[in-house]
């Protein structure tokens, strides 16, 4: 007979094999079975309003007809094989057209592992070793990114905190960390040290828009320093707008990071800069000593960049940031609505592409302002929106494509239910 497991038979499971019960990524509390659309459902078969989306790539919804059937025509031609592949080139192309800082790009399999590359780069361009960051940025797993993304400990700036345990101290010591949308603080430091090798920034950082001028005044900053602005669009690439934050905003960095959805929800991502920076990859331009050797076994692999590519030539289309920006308005305004009519504190945070609900009347404009959030409202909302049907992370909304006028009824009415249990509460 077949055997069905439930979901908390598979979450047992979980707890044996896996540490901590799950990927480290998300709640382990809950199994995803499968995905269409908008939508994914549990193990139990429970269904949601999917607005976690794998964490941002699946942008065009789950199973996307056109994605799915370029993957199924590559599948049998192959899967990876480390060799360059035509593939891989068409997607550096498309990437190259669509982003300004980019006139060549190097793949690699995963957003950290881009943003580590982004480091080295602009230390091997530079010859100098120090970053400088922002407290709250996240910027993958390396030991120079876990520096003060989340610290529990306030320090002064600029020094750096490891939010991970098996960083050597010696790490800390090449990162200056500063708070985000604050240009003095940025000044003072590019004065103060001459060993800066660049300035790495989330356009967005994780929902906290750049205040008007922030990212202009970085770069003008980078420019009168002579350091290097690295953007991390990870999560911005070709979900502000096809260029990303770059095109968005009108500040093209020297170096940016991408992920995510250039993949189609297989694992890839690049970086990418001009062709006088990128030689540093390029051992015959630049010598022994200002090589940066650099590999991966499934870099830019052929599924991956099937799906990206064909993800990339959907959202090309006319209108689709458009009616992207239009659901995301909607998803907010639905919750504003509600929010306020119960009369709870509230600030909606981010961009229509990417945001959350603050729970505080006060203005969230970098990480130490975002701690006046009320963390326990905030699990009592998305615990009742979950169990209402909507899927979601704690601290981001990522609406898709592929939410129809039926998802957002729903998304409604969990919401409606959400308010009601915070305001009992
Ligand atoms: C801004 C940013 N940088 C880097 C990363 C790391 O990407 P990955 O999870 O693909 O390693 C993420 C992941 O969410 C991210 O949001």
């Amino acid at each position: 007979m077949l055997k069905i497991n439930t979901q908390s038979e598979w979450i047992d499971r979980a707890n044996t094999v896996l540490p901590a019960g799950g990927f480290g990524n998300f709640d382990p509390g809950i199994i995803i079975a499968r995905g269409e659309g908008s939508r994914v459902w549990d193990e139990d078969g429970n269904e949601y309003v999917d607005y976690l989306i794998g964490s941002g790539p699946m942008l065009l919804g789950h199973g996307h007809p056109e994605v799915m059937e370029a993957v199924l025509e590559q599948l049998p031609k192959g899967m990876t094989f480390f060799a360059n592949n035509a593939r891989g080139i068409e997607l550096a192309e498309a990437i190259v057209d669509a982003v300004p800082c980019c006139e060549q790009v190097r793949f690699v399999a995963s957003g950290g592992e881009a943003d580590m590359y982004a480091i080295r780069l602009a230390r091997a361009y530079t010859g100098r070793d120090k970053i400088l960051k922002f407290e709250g940025g996240y910027h993958g797993m390396s030991a120079e990114a876990q520096m003060s993304l989340a610290p529990s400990r306030r320090v002064n700036f600029p020094q750096a905190v490891p939010d991970s345990a098996g960083i050597p101290e010696s790490v800390a010591e090449q990162m200056l960390v500063a708070p985000y949308n604050d240009l003095e603080a940025v000044e003072n430091l590019l004065n103060e040290h001459d060993d800066i090798a660049a300035i790495m920034v989330e356009p967005l950082q994780r929902i906290i828009p750049a205040l008007p001028g922030y990212l202009q005044g970085l770069r003008d900053l980078c420019d009168k320093h002579n350091v290097l602005l690295i953007f991390d669009e990870i999560v911005t690439g070709f979900r502000l707008a096809f260029g990303g934050a770059q095109e968005r905003y009108g500040v093209t960095p020297d170096i940016c990071t991408l992920g995510k959805i250039i993949g189609g929800g297989f694992p890839l991502a690049a970086l990418g800069a001009s062709a006088e920076i990128m030689k540093h990859f390029d051992k015959a331009q630049v010598g022994e000593e200002g090589w940066l050797m650099q590999l991966g076994t499934l870099s830019g692999n052929p599924v991956a960049s099937v799906a990206g590519l064909k993800t990339m030539e959907v959202l090309g289309r006319e209108g689709m940031y458009d009616r992207l920006r239009e659901i995301g308005a909607e998803l907010q305004k639905m919750q504003v609505d509600a929010l306020t009519q119960a009369g709870i504190p509230h600030r909606i945070c981010g961009d229509e592409t990417l945001f959350d609900i603050y729970f505080t009347d006060a203005d969230c404009r970098d990480y130490r302002s975002a701690q006046h959030d009320d963390p326990q409202r905030g699990a009592l909302y998305n615990a009742t929106l979950r169990a209402n049907g909507v899927f979601k992370a704690p601290g981001k909304v990522y609406p898709s494509l592929a939410v129809t006028a039926a998802d957002l009824e729903h998304t409604r009415l969990a919401v409606e239910k959400a308010v009601q249990a915070i305001s009992a509460a």
